[in-house]
C-alpha cells in the first residue's frame, strides 16, 4: 500500500475554499446569480472566455444581457428559485462572441440555514453536436446535390447515346445507299460498253442499207429514222459510260456547257411531255469541280421537276455568280425552277433522305441524296422552296464555291 507524502492530506478541505477553487478552476463557464432579477455576482474564467468579457464587465450586470435566448432562462431561473431545484436549458442559439451554441444547467445556491442565496448557472457547450448535426445535413444536402447531378450527367450520356446511335444508323443505311448506287453506277457502265458494240455494228449495217441504191425512197427514209435513233441511243450511252468514268477529276469548265450536256441528255422526255425549258444563264461563267458529278446533281434536279410537272409545264434553269459573306470569295448558284405541283409539307423535312420517295415503285428515293452528297463534297449547300398552292412549283438551289479545294 502506498503512503501519502504530504501532510496535510488526511485534514478536510476547507468548505468555502473547496467551493471557491470548484469554480475558478472549473473548465466549465459557471455564473453565480443573486437577486430577483439574476444579476451575475460571481463568474470563472471559462465563463469569461465563452462571454469574451472580464469579469469586472460582468459582475453586477443581468445575467439575462449576457447569455443568448434568455426569455425562456428567465423563466426557468424564476422557477429554480420557487422550487429550489435544479433544470436545465439546452440550446438556445450562438453569441457573436462565441460560435458554439449554449445550453445550461441550474441549480438553487443555499445557506447553512436552507435560506436562499442565488443560483449557479453551468453553461455546457453543445455546440459540437450542433455542429456535427449540421454538418451531417450539409453532408446530406451535398449527397442529394451530387446525386442530382450525377443522374443528370448520366441522362446527358444516355441522351448522346441515343443521338449516337440515330447517328449509326443514318451512316449505315446512307453506307448501304452508297453502296448500292456504286454498283449501280457500276453496273450501268458496263451494260453501257456491252451495247456500245452491237450499236455500232448496227450502225454499220444501216449504213449499208442506206447506200444500197436498191433500197426503195421510203425504205431510206425509215432507215433514216432508226439510224437517229440508234445515234441516240450510242450518246446515252457514252454519256452513262462518262458519268462513271469522269467521277473524281476536277476541272475548270464553263457552266453553260455544263447545263447544256443535261439538257441534251434529257431532250428526249423533254419533247415527249412537252416541257418548256427555259435558260437563263451568264454563258462565260466558269466552274471548278467534277463535271460528271455536277451533272449528276443538275440531271437529278431535272428529272425531279420533269416527273413533277404535267403537259406544258415549265422548267427554269439560271445561273449567277455572289461573293461568300464570310470570306468574299466568289460562290456560283445554279436554280431549277418549275411549276409543278410543290412539294406536300409533311414531305418536305425527309426528301433529302436517302430512299424516301413519293413515286412508288418508280422512285428510288435516291435523287436528292445524291445532290447533298455531292454538293457537300464541293462544300457547297442545297436548298428548296416550294409551294402547293398557286403560284405553285418548286425551286432548287445549289450554291457551290466557283473554285473549292477538292
Ligand atoms: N421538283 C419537285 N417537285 C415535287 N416534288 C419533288 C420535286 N423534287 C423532289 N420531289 C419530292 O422529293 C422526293 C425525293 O426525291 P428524290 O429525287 O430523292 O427521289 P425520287 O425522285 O423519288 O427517286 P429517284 O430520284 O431515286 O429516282 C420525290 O419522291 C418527290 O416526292
Ligand atoms: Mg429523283
Amino acid at each position: 500500500m502506498e503512503t501519502e507524502f504530504f501532510d496535510n492530506v488526511t485534514q478536510e478541505i476547507d468548505l468555502p475554499m473547496l467551493c471557491r477553487s470548484v469554480g475558478d478552476s472549473s473548465p466549465m463557464p459557471m455564473a453565480g446569480l443573486g437577486g430577483s432579477l439574476h444579476t451575475v455576482r460571481y463568474v470563472n474564467l471559462a465563463f469569461c472566455l465563452l462571454t469574451g468579457k472580464s469579469k469586472d464587465e460582468l459582475i453586477g450586470t443581468v445575467f439575462c444581457g449576457v447569455a443568448p435566448g434568455m426569455n425562456e432562462c428567465v423563466l426557468l431561473l424564476d422557477r429554480v428559485v420557487k422550487t429550489g431545484l435544479a433544470d436545465s436549458h439546452i440550446g438556445q442559439g450562438k453569441t457573436a462572441a462565441h460560435p458554439l451554441y449554449w445550453s445550461y444547467a441550474m441549480w438553487p445556491l443555499l445557506a447553512a440555514d436552507h435560506s436562499h442565496l442565488g443560483i449557479m448557472v453551468q453553461v455546457i457547450e453543445s455546440g459540437k453536436f450542433h455542429d456535427d448535426a449540421i454538418a451531417m445535413n450539409q453532408a446530406l444536402l451535398l449527397g442529394a446535390l451530387r446525386q442530382h447531378e450525377l443522374r443528370d450527367a448520366a441522362d446527358q450520356l444516355n441522351a448522346q447515346l441515343q443521338a449516337a446511335i440515330v447517328l449509326a444508323k443514318k451512316a449505315e443505311e446512307a453506307l448501304i445507299g452508297s453502296e448500292k448506287l456504286a454498283s449501280a453506277g457500276r453496273m450501268a457502265a458496263v451494260l453501257a460498253h456491252e451495247i456500245n458494240n452491237p450499236l455500232a455494228a448496227m450502225m454499220n449495217l444501216l449504213f449499208l442499207a442506206q447506200t444500197n441504191a436498191d433500197t426503195p425512197a421510203p425504205v431510206h427514209q425509215y432507215l433514216k429514222m432508226a439510224d437517229d435513233e440508234l445515234k441516240r441511243i450510242a450518246h446515252i450511252t457514252r454519256q452513262t459510260l462518262g458519268f462513271y468514268r469522269e467521277s473524281s477529276v476536277p476541272t475548270t469548265f464553263l457552266v453553260a456547257t455544263l447545263l447544256n450536256s443535261v439538257i441534251d441528255l434529257l431532250q428526249a422526255k423533254m419533247v415527249s411531255t412537252h416541257v418548256v425549258v427555259k435558260r437563263e444563264c451568264d454563258d462565260l461563267l466558269e466552274v471548278t469541280a467534277i463535271f460528271g458529278e455536277l451533272r449528276q446533281v443538275v440531271s437529278n434536279l431535272m428529272l425531279n421537276s420533269l416527273d413533277a410537272i404535267s403537259e406544258g409545264g415549265v422548267v427554269a434553269l439560271r445561273t449567277s455568280i455572289s461573293r461568300s459573306p464570310l470570306d468574299g470569295s466568289k460562290r456560283i448558284r445554279i436554280t431549277i425552277a418549275d411549276n409543278g405541283p410543290g412539294i406536300p409539307a409533311m414531305a418536305g423535312p425527309r426528301i433529302f433522305e436517302p430512299f424516301f420517295t413519293t413515286k412508288g415503285s418508280t422512285g428510288n428515293g435516291l435523287g436528292l441524296w445524291v445532290c447533298k452528297q455531292i454538293i457537300e463534297k464541293h462544300h457547297g449547300s442545297i436548298s428548296v422552296r416550294s409551294r402547293t398552292r398557286e403560284p405553285r412549283g418548286t425551286t432548287f438551289s445549289v450554291v457551290i464555291p466557283q473554285k473549292p479545294i477538292l
